[in-house]
């Protein structure tokens, strides 16, 4: 490994900035209005199924990828299969980064806006709050800088030493809120929409919102895993740690889920409300406590950490790019990419009312309407999907599943049957799946 690479000061180093990048607002935000979308419990179901069968083995796949080539994605394909194609997945990769960071920081900048109108007592009205061009730019803008600042700044100091405080609070404030919302009027008709699965409910769209929902929040699918295990030690046990990573965000989301739906419908609201539905819902539960805007104030604080661990690793991916393969210095790959990224990102964030082209854009392949909406369709649903496949591929055929395995069994001795079964995932579950649920977009 050359010198100037880091490499994570321990394990836990490496599950905290993993966990970091998949617990974000793909758990709190995207899973609940996903959920609510797609039928509740039948959707919850369906994407455990995804999780377990699909995501794990593409996250070892990725894992074992980045730590055996100690590389970013487009050079890790690279050293492995010089002068090929394949080179076009890392490309894939770093362009899905740009793309899912320019409206990530949107809803980011949201919750730094809810964070101050909870700390001041002054409730937003959601509706009129993302129809101000101004507010939403200026969040917007807010939150790509405090990006690009941490990220240029280094990440292993100040944000792990941070999340590793923040992120056990978060769960613990996430636990006083689910009693609260558990314990309203008529919660229980939200736990069993969350809960109780009505089979008939699974159909092509909701087995491929699972799929996408769990790229998306397991980070996978860009190289995002792939970059993060490059710092892994060889003696790191790579296995166990992406099943606790897996294990933490499926737990944090699952409990959003916990916390919102009871709520939701306790107060009568439509579970089908969209992107806006964890900032309509949220607080009027903290109305509903006591030192609600306390409690408001301190669970967007922990709600914006967890967005900023998870932009952190969506700009990393193409910075990594741009300095090892480009030579770019660091500040310049932050800031040139950055840049691009916040104006790539202005017609999402004018996309919720604040300017009418924008929010009434559709897309005729997928029935989505709104510039936000179709960006998170096309970048956070089909193309995470797309690199999954196309890295299922490389590493189960291309780079082989046995010189893969091999890689993960060191520091895991105890992967032995489970390897074989990883090796029959990644080569054949994984596309096989993949393929036909993509193609089926298409017919
Ligand atoms: N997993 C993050 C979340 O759930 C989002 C993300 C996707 C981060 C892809 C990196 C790569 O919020």
């Amino acid at each position: 490994m050359s010198a100037h690479r880091g490499q994570w000061s321990s394990k836990l180093g490496f599950i905290f900035a993993a966990a970091g990048s998949a617990i974000g607002l793909g758990n709190i935000w995207r899973f609940p209005y996903i959920a609510g979308e797609n039928g509740g419990a039948a959707f919850v179901f369906t994407y455990l199924i995804c999780v377990i069968a699909i995501g794990l083995p593409v996250m070892l796949a990725e894992l074992a990828l980045g730590r055996a080539t100690q590389r970013n994605p487009v050079g890790a394909i690279e050293t492995v299969h010089p002068g090929s194609l394949w080179k076009a997945v890392g490309i894939l990769g770093v362009l899905t980064g740009v793309a899912i960071l320019s409206y990530y920081a949107v809803i980011a900048g949201w919750t730094v806006g809810y964070m101050i109108s909870s700390a001041i007592g002054r409730p937003l009205d959601f509706g009129s709050f993302v129809a101000d061009p101004m507010a939403m730019i200026f969040y917007q803008a807010l939150f790509m800088i405090i990006t690009i600042v941490v990220v240029s700044g280094g990440v292993e100091g100040g944000i792990e030493r941070w999340a590793k405080i923040l992120m056990p609070m978060l769960l613990v404030l996430l636990l006083i809120l689910i009693i609260r919302s558990l314990t309203l009027d008529g919660a229980f008709k939200g736990l069993e929409f969350y809960l109780k699965p009505d089979f008939s409910k699974i159909n092509y769209n909701v087995i491929i919102a699972a799929l996408g929902q769990a790229f998306f929040s397991l980070s996978l699918g860009m190289g995002t895993m792939m970059t993060y295990g490059s710092y892994l030690k060889k003696d790191d046990n790579a296995v166990a740690s992406g099943f606790q990573v897996a294990l933490f965000d499926t737990m944090i989301a699952f409990m959003a889920g916990l916390l919102i739906f009871p709520a939701l419908f306790a107060m009568g609201k439509d579970p089908a409300a969209g992107p806006g539905l964890v900032f309509q819902v949220l607080p009027e539960i903290f109305k509903a406590m006591p030192l609600g805007n306390l409690f408001g104030a301190l669970f967007f604080l922990l709600l914006a950490v967890a967005a900023l661990t998870s932009t952190i690793s969506l700009l990393e991916v193409p910075v990594a790019y741009f300095v090892d393969e480009k030579r770019w210095t660091r500040k310049k790959a932050v800031w040139t990419v950055g840049t691009a990224t916040f104006l790539v990102g202005i017609p999402s964030a004018l996309s919720l009312g604040a300017n009418r082209f924008f929010s009434s854009i559709q897309f005729p392949l997928i029935h989505k309407t709104g510039f936000l909406d179709i960006m998170d369709f096309i970048w956070g649903n089909f193309s995470l999907a797309l690199g999954a496949l196309l890295l299922s591929i490389f590493v189960g055929w291309v780079w082989g599943a046995d010189r893969a395995l091999a890689e993960l069994r060191q520091g895991a001795v105890d992967f032995s049957w489970q390897g074989e079964g990883w090796k029959y995932l990644i080569k054949i579950i994984c596309p096989v799946v993949i393929f036909v649920i993509l193609l089926n977009l298409f017919i």
